[in-house]
């Protein structure tokens, strides 16, 4: 089954993962226009930039999440938003030598970044993956869910190329609860990750990369609405583990008794 045209921007069933941001565009093609840009021309420094920001979020904390949600040696993975490979370098870590990984990302600039043996890159969205009908064990996206367009076309394409069985991680940055921890994380990452981005990074727009992601952090829908477009996709087993109130692993499984369309 090829991914539906139907389901998309505009449609009444349409999820974006957060409210419009007028800032930085004024409809879904300057938006999509825009992230393109972005991370296209700041993936040289994503890295870099990155680990000096990780708070937490580094290589071992993916390769821990990535385990809690199920992932073992040998499994079939597809990463979406693979970037530069930070999951996917961790995914390789735990599937092994007879484990495979594909990954999908729009941005080719960011892929072009990717340096691990035996994966195969290929350019696409979450919301119409270019991947045939349960060819995966597991799905992971790392840090992706608040660029994408639709979350709910995303989450159903999830379980399109998942087999019966197969499991998901979703990892993403949620806004605290508390109005002072939100607080000070916004004059964080509006304030000291613009200026480090600025300090560390190479590209004259990495800050705005950064300055953006802080918005689109405090603009993104709240976790109770990603785990009822899990359920809503046909996920069972969908939960969340937060680590600090502000790391949010989804994670979900798709029923072994799915009856895959003809
Ligand atoms: C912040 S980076 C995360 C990269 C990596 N997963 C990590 O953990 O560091 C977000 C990635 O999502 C990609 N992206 C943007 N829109 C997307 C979409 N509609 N579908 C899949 N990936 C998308 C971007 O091109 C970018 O590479």
């Amino acid at each position: 089954m090829t991914p539906s045209p139907s389901v998309g921007p505009g449609n009444p069933t349409t999820l974006p993962p957060h409210t419009p941001l007028p800032l930085y565009y004024k409809n879904e093609a300057e938006h999509q226009a825009f992230l393109r840009r972005i991370f296209d021309s700041t993936a040289a420094d994503y890295d870099r930039i990155e680990s000096v920001l990780a708070f937490g979020t580094g290589p071992s904390y993916r390769r821990a999440a990535l385990s809690q949600a199920g992932l073992a040696p040998g499994a079939q993975v597809l990463d979406v938003g693979i970037g530069t490979g930070l999951v996917a370098r961790e995914a390789l870590r735990i599937i092994g030598p007879t484990g495979r990984l594909v990954g999908v990302d729009p941005s080719v600039g960011m892929m072009e970044q990717v340096d691990l043996p035996g994966v195969e890159l290929v350019q696409g969205v979450a919301e119409a993956l270019p991947r045939p009908d349960a060819s995966c064990d597991f799905v992971s996206m790392g840090y992706a869910m608040r660029h994408i367009s639709d979350v709910a076309a995303a989450f159903g394409e999830f379980h399109r190329v998942l087999r019966p069985g197969g499991r998901l991680v979703v990892l993403e940055i949620t806004k605290p609860n508390g109005r002072i921890a939100t607080a000070l994380l916004k004059a964080y990452m509006r304030a000291v990750v613009p200026l480090i981005a600025r300090v560390v990074g190479r590209r004259s727009n990495t800050s705005e990369l950064w300055r953006y992601y802080w918005d689109t952090i405090e603009a993104c829908i709240p976790p109770e609405r990603v785990l009822e477009a899990l359920r809503a996709a046909g996920f069972t087993e969908v939960r969340r583990a937060a680590s600090l109130g502000v790391f949010s692993e989804y994670m979900a499984r798709k029923p072994e008794n799915t009856i895959e369309a003809g």
